[in-house]
């Protein structure tokens, strides 16, 4: 197959919040804000943002804010955690309607989340991760309130969960994976830190993640997966080295996981397609230049002319476009 599906993964998106009597709704309830985001923003860089209704999707936005910690959940009912709060925002900020949060309290509770040793914890309950150090600078960084942190323990933080092939772990002393590599690359591009960052032995562990079918896997080992064209492209993007991959052997890649009839991306060819990996394929194949895809701005994971608009960073390479 070497055409992308557009219209199908419209179809395919608009469809997903249609069978709430869905087993499989309930059971991704935990999931329900970050899926509207994920399939807004493959709406957005599809060029279909009009596909779900702004006013329906804002509304069950915030009917998940959770009024007693002043922040938002991923359902209504459950409590607050800085991923659906991030997704929130980040639907907020692609429809221009960022106001209609209450900012004030959502710094204070993205701003409790830090630790004393410049960790970040995803939510009251205290699991320290990268991914929610990440989480937690992005939403600030779209609420411009960078400064309610401490940045130079948050990037101590990150330095020590630095392992000695380049890459980073979700703690100190976890194994290198792309998903973590992906953020704290992110989150390090947000906090103007970049100089942390071991460019050369990062870039070929990335580099090295392509197998013979195109496709990447997130650590040694492991089976490619259609999500790490986003986790591992990101970073190469941000470093500037997305040509130390074969583009077109993993373009094939990522279009062979398509599903021909009902729309959607799959994790491998002839899987069952998801939201997930549907929004991931299509920020792979942005950043690789595909021509029916508009441009993701992969430090926030956004559409790049809001990313622009806002005046958000944007140092990262796309294949095909011209560099400054
Ligand atoms: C691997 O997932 C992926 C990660 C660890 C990165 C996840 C990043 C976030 C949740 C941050 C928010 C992201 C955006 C785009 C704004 P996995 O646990 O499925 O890994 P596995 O393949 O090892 O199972
Ligand atoms: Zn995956």
């Amino acid at each position: 197959m070497d055409a992308l599906l557009i219209d199908k993964h419209v179809k395919y998106i608009q469809s997903l919040g249609e069978n709430t009597d869905d087993l499989m709704y309930h059971l991704t309830a935990h999931l329900r804000l970050n899926a509207i985001y994920w399939g807004l923003t493959a709406l957005f860089i599809m060029g279909h943002p009009e596909a779900l209704v702004k006013e329906d999707v804002i509304a069950f936005v915030m009917s998940c804010w959770d009024d007693d910690e002043g922040a938002f959940g991923a359902h209504p009912g459950h409590d607050a955690h800085v991923l659906p709060t991030l997704s929130s925002i980040q639907i907020l900020v692609m429809y221009d309607e960022v106001e209609r949060a209450d900012k004030e309290r959502l710094v204070s509770y993205l701003a409790a989340r830090q630790n004393p040793s410049g960790s970040f914890s995803g939510d009251r309950w205290g699991e320290t991760d990268t991914r929610f150090s990440y989480i937690t600078l992005q939403a600030l960084e779209l609420l411009g309130r960078l400064d309610a942190i401490d940045k130079e323990k948050a990037v101590a933080h990150i330095r020590r969960c630095k392992n000695y092939d380049g890459g980073f772990g979700a703690t100190e002393g976890a194994e290198s994976h792309s998903g973590q590599v992906f953020v704290c690359t992110a989150a390090l591009t947000i906090l103007d830190r970049l100089d942390e960052i071991d460019q050369p032995n990062l870039a070929w562990w990335l580099a090295e993640r392509q197998l013979p079918n195109g496709g990447l896997n997130g650590r040694p080992e492991k089976l490619e997966d259609v999500c790490y064209s986003f986790w591992v492209l990101s970073a190469l993007s941000i470093l500037h080295k997305l040509k130390w991959i074969d583009s077109d052997a993993l373009i094939r890649f990522i279009l062979s996981a398509q599903d021909p009839d009902g729309g959607g991306i799959a994790d491998r060819p002839g899987d069952m397609v998801d939201v997930f990996h549907t929004v991931f394929g299509l920020c792979g194949l942005s950043l690789l230049g595909h021509p029916d895809v508009r441009e993701i701005n992969p430090i926030y994971c956004l559409p790049a002319e809001i990313a622009k608009k806002r005046g958000l960073h944007m140092n990262y390479q796309v294949l095909g476009k011209d560099e400054a």
